[in-house]
């Protein structure tokens, strides 16, 4: 079934008729998205977006991305965890938006931030910042309702060759894995990219934390596992709103979680890195609604 709507109205019918599409195989071809779409919200319960939803996650998406430069630009030895805290907090509430970590299912602070061998929802506090260490900052801000949800790692100082390698293996990781993304092509494509890339520098991806739909809340369907198989699962279709964010580790995959019961570290020590983007399925591929460089 196609599930793609590529070809432009007046260009030639892909079934090689001689008419044009919008007269011939179109409305056959839409009726079946629909359908599809219409499905996967029943069965998998996935909340499609329209124009409006998208610009309302597209404008959140910037607010998230001006709070990760702010970070990038202030970052280096001797601050702690928590200046992140008030500088993520105080320009969230300063452009009418919400920090969507703060109290969301008991978390105490506005932004994860995850120093080193923490693999992700590490807690701001009175931790200091020394040269050589790597912070994933991860921000969610709420804007008009929409949510946006994007993180970069950085570099403290000067990093070591270590900190240097599992920093640009999460980043390919998750360009790799935004690349899978279009209309047709299946949840288990994007996994299966970055599991592969990610195994063949010798690092191991983290299985218990996934990428999610994302928008109208913090966490929607559908899950996105980082690692798997070409072809399974199911099918992106265009509407669909989601977040792909690898976390690479340096050593070993496996993980405890803290006394807090949120900072979740690595077992073997090793260092840990991530880059989360919110994703756009459009007609053509995708679209990053918190778009940096990678
Ligand atoms: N931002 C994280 C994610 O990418 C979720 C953090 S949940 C929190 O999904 F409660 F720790 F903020
Ligand atoms: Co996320
Ligand atoms: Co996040």
């Amino acid at each position: 079934m196609s599930v793609t709507t590529k070809v432009g109205r007046n260009d030639p019918c892909p079934c090689g008729s001689g008419l044009k599409y919008k007269k011939c195989c179109f409305n056959r071809d839409k009726k079946n998205l629909d359908s599809l779409k219409t499905q996967y919200g029943q069965q998998y319960k996935i909340r499609f977006k329209q124009p409006a939803d998208i610009e309302g996650i597209r404008q959140a998406g910037k607010l998230a991305l001006a709070m990760l430069d702010i970070v990038e630009e202030r970052i280096k030895p001797g601050i702690t965890t928590d200046d992140i805290n008030t500088w993520v907090h105080d320009y969230t509430i300063a452009h009418d938006a919400v920090p969507a970590p703060l109290n969301y299912r008991g978390f105490p602070k506005s932004v994860c931030v995850s120093v080193n061998e923490v693999i992700c929802h590490g807690i701001p506090g009175k931790r200091v910042l020394k040269d050589g260490d790597i912070v994933n900052v991860d921000v969610t801000p709420i804007l008009n309702g929409y949510y946006a949800d994007t993180s970069k790692t950085f570099f403290v100082g000067t990093p070591s060759n270590d900190a240097v390698k599992i920093v640009a293996v999460a980043r390919e990781s998750l360009k790799r894995g935004m690349s899978m993304v279009k209309s047709g092509n299946t949840l288990g494509d994007v996994g299966w990219a970055i599991q592969d890339y990610a195994e063949s520098q010798g690092c191991s991806v983290v299985r218990e934390f996934v990428g999610h739909g994302v928008g109208f809340e913090f966490h929607e369907p559908p899950q996105i596992l980082h690692y798997g198989r070409r072809g399974e699962g199911i099918m992106f279709l265009p509407g669909m709103v989601f977040t792909v964010e690898p976390m690479v580790n340096l050593g070993g995959r496996n993980l405890h979680i803290l006394e807090d019961n949120w900072t979740a570290v690595t077992n073997d020590g090793s260092l840990s890195a991530q880059f989360e983007q919110t994703i756009l399925v459009t007609e053509q591929g995708w679209e990053s609604l918190t778009p940096f460089g990678l």
